[in-house]
This record gives C-alpha cells, sequence and structure tokens, in this order.
C-alpha cells in the first residue's frame, strides 16, 4: 500500500479512465460545476472506455449541491414494450442467452436522458461545451492502451462476444495496442446530439435508425419505446453510520438500502476491533452480506412496478435481529438463512465516476453497459454499443442471473419496467459538509465493495487511496461461497475455512470485488483514490 492519493484544493475527479478524467478536470477548471463535469465525463467515458461507458445504456447519478440539497437521477433502462416475463425461457422452460447476447438482451437505453435531465436542471455550462471533447476523442481519436488492448485479445470473452457481431468487429477488434481508434459513426451521433439535444436519440433521426436497426435484426425496442422514455428524479436514501450521513442510492438500486442494511448490523458489534483484514472482522462483515443479500433475493424491484418495503428493511429492530443471529466464531450456511420476515408489508461491468467542484457540490455517477461491451451489438451507422440490461431482472425468478444472483417475482420481467441494480453512488456527510463520495462497477459485488471502502475508511482510519487498494472480499448469499482477493493472507484463509466458511477458488472466479472509485475531504483537502485494480485517474487542481 505505497500509492499516495491525489490532492486538490478546490476540485477532484475521479474516473476508470484517465482521457475521461481529463475531460473532466478541464471542465471544472473552465467553471463548470460538478454536474456539468459529470455530464462531459459521461459522454467521453462512453468514446474512450466502450467496455462499460455508453450511449446505449443507463445507470444513476447521485447530486448533493453545496447547500445540502440532494436528487438521485434515475436513468436506468427500462424493459421494451412488448417485453414478457417468460420472453428468456426456451420452450421447455429453460433459460437461454438471450438476456446476455445479441439485440433482443437489449434494455430502453437512459443514458442521454439522464445526463440530459442533470444539465437542464443542475448544469451551468453550455451543452454543446460538455459534448465536444467527446467528439473530438471519437473524431480524432485516442491511442489503444494496453488496458484497453488487453481486454479485446483473441480468446478473452469480450473478444468472442464482440466477433459475432460484424459492426463491432470492425470497429473494436481491428484496432491494437498503441493503434489510433477513430470512431467517425459515434463522433456524427455524438454531434447529432449537441446540435439537436437529446431527443435527437429519442425521437430524431438517431431514435429512427436505432428502431428500423431493432426491427432488422429481431430487437424489441421500437420508436414508440424511445419516445416514451423518461429518466427520473427520485429522492434519495438517507441514514448514519458512527458520525456520518450517509446519502445513497434507492430502488431501483438495491445497494442504497445493502448499504444502509449491513452498517446498521455493523454499528455496535465492535467487529472493527479485531482489525482491517483479520479474520474476526472479514467473518463478521461477509455474515452481515449473507444476510442483506438473502433479502435481495426476494424483496427488490422496481419501486414503480412493486413496492419495496424498504422501512421494514431498514427498520433498526428488524436490523437487530439479524445482527443477533451473526455468530462470530462459525458460519450460518446459506441454507439456514432465509430472506427476513419483515412482517406484513407496510404499505462484470459498468463504471463509476465522482466529482467534487470548488463550491463542494458532489457527483457520484455509475452507468453501464452491464455486461462488458453490453450485450456485443454496435449499432451499424450510429458507433455505439447497446447494453444487455435485460439480464439483470429475474428472467426465471428463482434461478441465477449472469452475476450468480437469485431473484424473486419482485424483479420479474414487465413492460416498461426497470431491472433491479447494484449500482450504489454514496455520498457521506460529517458536519454538513461532503466527507466523501464513493461508488464501484462491478455487477452484484459493488455494494460489497462501496461498503468495505467506506469501512476502511470510517473504522479502519485508512486513506482514500489505501482503502480502495486494500483487499476485498464478497458473500453475496447464494451461492455460498466466500470471494477473497488477492492480498489476504493464508493464515487468515484458514481461519476462515476453520470458521466454516467456503472460500471460492481463484481459478474459477474473477477475484476483483469491484473497482471503487473514491474522494475523501480531508479538512479542505480534496485526496482522490483511484482503484488499481484498473487504469482509473484521480486528479485534482
Ligand atoms: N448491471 C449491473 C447492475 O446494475 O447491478
Amino acid at each position: 500500500m505505497a500509492r499516495q492519493p491525489a490532492l486538490g484544493q478546490h476540485a477532484m475527479v475521479v474516473a476508470q479512465e484517465p482521457l475521461a478524467a481529463d475531460v473532466g478536470l478541464a471542465v471544472l477548471k473552465a467553471g463548470g460545476n460538478a454536474v456539468d463535469a459529470a455530464v462531459a465525463v459521461g459522454f467521453a467515458l462512453a468514446v474512450t472506455y466502450p467496455f462499460a461507458g455508453n450511449l446505449g445504456g443507463g445507470g444513476f447519478m447521485l447530486v448533493r449541491s453545496a447547500d445540502g440539497r440532494t436528487t438521485f437521477i434515475d436513468f436506468r433502462e427500462k424493459a421494451p414494450l412488448s417485453a414478457s416475463r417468460n420472453m428468456y425461457l426456451d420452450t421447455g422452460g429453460k433459460l437461454t442467452k438471450d438476456s446476455i447476447v445479441g439485440w433482443r438482451a437489449c434494455g430502453v437505453p437512459g443514458s442521454v436522458r439522464g445526463f440530459g435531465l442533470a444539465h437542464q436542471k443542475y448544469g451551468h455550462k453550455p451543452w454543446a461545451e460538455l459534448i465536444d471533447p467527446a467528439i473530438q476523442l471519437a473524431a480524432a481519436g485516442y491511442p489503444v492502451t494496453y488496458q484497453f488492448s488487453q481486454s479485446l485479445i483473441a480468446g478473452t470473452n469480450s473478444n468472442k462476444l464482440l466477433s459475432q457481431f460484424p459492426e463491432s468487429k470492425r470497429i473494436f477488434l481491428s484496432s491494437h495496442y498503441g493503434d489510433t481508434l477513430t470512431q467517425p459513426e459515434l463522433a456524427a451521433t455524438l454531434t447529432r446530439i449537441r446540435d439537436k439535444g437529446p431527443g435527437d436519440f429519442y425521437e430524431g433521426e438517431i431514435a429512427h435508425k436505432l428502431a428500423a436497426a431493432m426491427e432488422a435484426n429481431g430487437g424489441l425496442i421500437t420508436l414508440d419505446d424511445l419516445k416514451q422514455y423518461q429518466a427520473v428524479e427520485r429522492t434519495p436514501l438517507r441514514g448514519h453510520y458512527r458520525d456520518y450521513e450517509v446519502i445513497t442510492s434507492p430502488p431501483p438500486s438495491s445497494g442504497g438500502i445493502g448499504i444502509l442494511q449491513m452498517l446498521g448490523m455493523l454499528d455496535g458489534s465492535g467487529y472493527e476491533k479485531a482489525g482491517a483484514g483479520s479474520a474476526a472482522s472479514i467473518h463478521y462483515v461477509a455474515e452481515a452480506m449473507r444476510r442483506f443479500y438473502a433479502d435481495r433475493s426476494e424483496y427488490f424491484g422496481d419501486p414503480d412496478f412493486v413496492k419495496v418495503p424498504g422501512t421494514k428493511l431498514l427498520d433498526p429492530r428488524y436490523i437487530s435481529s439479524r445482527r443477533a443471529s451473526i455468530d462470530v466464531q462459525h458460519v450460518t450456511p446459506s441454507q439456514q438463512i432465509r430472506p427476513g420476515n419483515l412482517g406484513p408489508y407496510e404499505s462484470t461491468e459498468t463504471t463509476h465516476f465522482n466529482i467534487v467542484d470548488s463550491e463542494g457540490n458532489a457527483v457520484a455517477v455509475t452507468y453501464t453497459l452491464n455486461g462488458g461491451y453490453g450485450n456485443g451489438v454496435t449499432v451499424p451507422g450510429l458507433g455505439f454499443l447497446l447494453n444487455n440490461e435485460m439480464d439483470d431482472f429475474a428472467a426465471k425468478p428463482g434461478e441465477e442471473n449472469m452475476f450468480h444472483l437469485i431473484q424473486g417475482e419482485a424483479n420479474a420481467i414487465q413492460p416498461g419496467k426497470r431491472p433491479l441494480s447494484s449500482m450504489t453512488p454514496t455520498i457521506l456527510t460529517h458536519d454538513g459538509k461532503v466527507f466523501m463520495v464513493l461508488g464501484a462497477p462491478g455487477g452484484s459485488r459493488i455494494i460489497n465493495g462501496v461498503l468495505q471502502v467506506i469501512l476502511n475508511v470510517v473504522d479502519f482510519h485508512m486513506n482514500v487511496q489505501d482503502a480502495v487498494d486494500w483487499p476485498r472480499f464478497h458473500h453475496q448469499w447464494m451461492p455460498d461461497q466466500l470471494y477473497l482477493e488477492k492480498g489476504i493472507s493464508p493464515d487468515t484463509v484458514a481461519i476462515l475455512r476453520g470458521m466454516g466458511h467456503k472460500i471460492a477458488p481463484y481459478e474459477n472466479t474473477n477475484p476483483v470485488v469491484a473497482r471503487v472509485e473514491a474522494i475523501v475531504n480531508d479538512n479542505g483537502w480534496l485526496q482522490g483514490g483511484a482503484d488499481g485494480r484498473g487504469n482509473a485517474k484521480a486528479e485534482g487542481y
């Protein structure tokens, strides 16, 4: 743990790709606020980080203004109007791969509407100024980095995915390390969005072309789907942990309730006394994770369609009862843990960036195509990749999705519904000022990644760089396995096994537990932590 955080006295950007971080910092230095910078970074990542940055996906933006106002912009994709509950089952009732690969996997994209809404309500700079840098990067191109080229070499899942679709193959698989990747079709699409506004993507020429391509290729998204799509503002969730207020993501994210519920189980338990990285603290936190993910499997879905029992799930008495069931010495096998009894209802592959500006406004954005390079399809003539967010639904309630998550009826497919998400942009405040801004990609592991970085800073007093780089672990109830990143000592692993943990073998799993990006305000100095698991960059001034 030798890297130092990036420092800034005025403003800070942390993003998963350096060119996009540079775009954000330039907007801030030119007098843009954090929302302006976020919009510019979002468009830039669609060019420089096609693995997850996007026009064809969706996500969440959490905003806390310096005056304390907060909002959560939900631009999550929606199921097309012709979607149906069993659309991904074959005639024998078995799950197909259609929710993951190809045109039918795509939900109605939300990113362009989301950035449009954010800019219209909270931005200062002209819209065009925020898209110009992305157009430049697409038209003039940029050098393919080692990380980018490695994600696409022959034999990788991304290479196999993109090879299936001629336009994706042509654009992304013909460049190699050091080549300049130009994307003229994407530059033209961005230019239309700049000149005609976000509406072009949903009702104009872009919409017509996208709908026609869908029809020609068996996709479901029509012009009507695009016209009807709206990004919405929701009220963020709020809770407390120690001396901090935690402002986080409401449904259709499961992440905010997850963070608050797990922090609630940890608060007062004394788990932290064993120290960061100790078997005892890992065990206790993993048991809290196991209990939350059991609830996630049952109670969560799009709040516009199902009642998510948030008040019950966050009721201190309920959380105490979950805490009381944790045995500090032994695992509780997941088979013995059911989603909690709440009583009657009261009524591989995303990206994240954070920005704090010189006025103290803070923005955390997580947006995604779902899987790396989404469903693999680049829309011919438009130059952008499409999402496979339909796989975040419970395509068959009770059976695993791509992230091995078991999900319930509340997250079954319905026309116009948003799939449940784990994306968890989160902001902590202290004494009324922003203290920490964070979030992560990583599918089902996002929530646990965000949780651990909060714990590393708040409970283990790490600086933000150490906090994001520190080895992490993950438990999601089912499968009943504890995933450990490299760097957790063999002695610790042996103790965890002795407590009954089933340790997932490294060779069968992707050992990365989310790539968390974070900013901490340390008495006026902004410290940026760019996760060393990827090629992220933190920069301030
Ligand atoms: N697509 C990953 C998530 O939203 O959880």
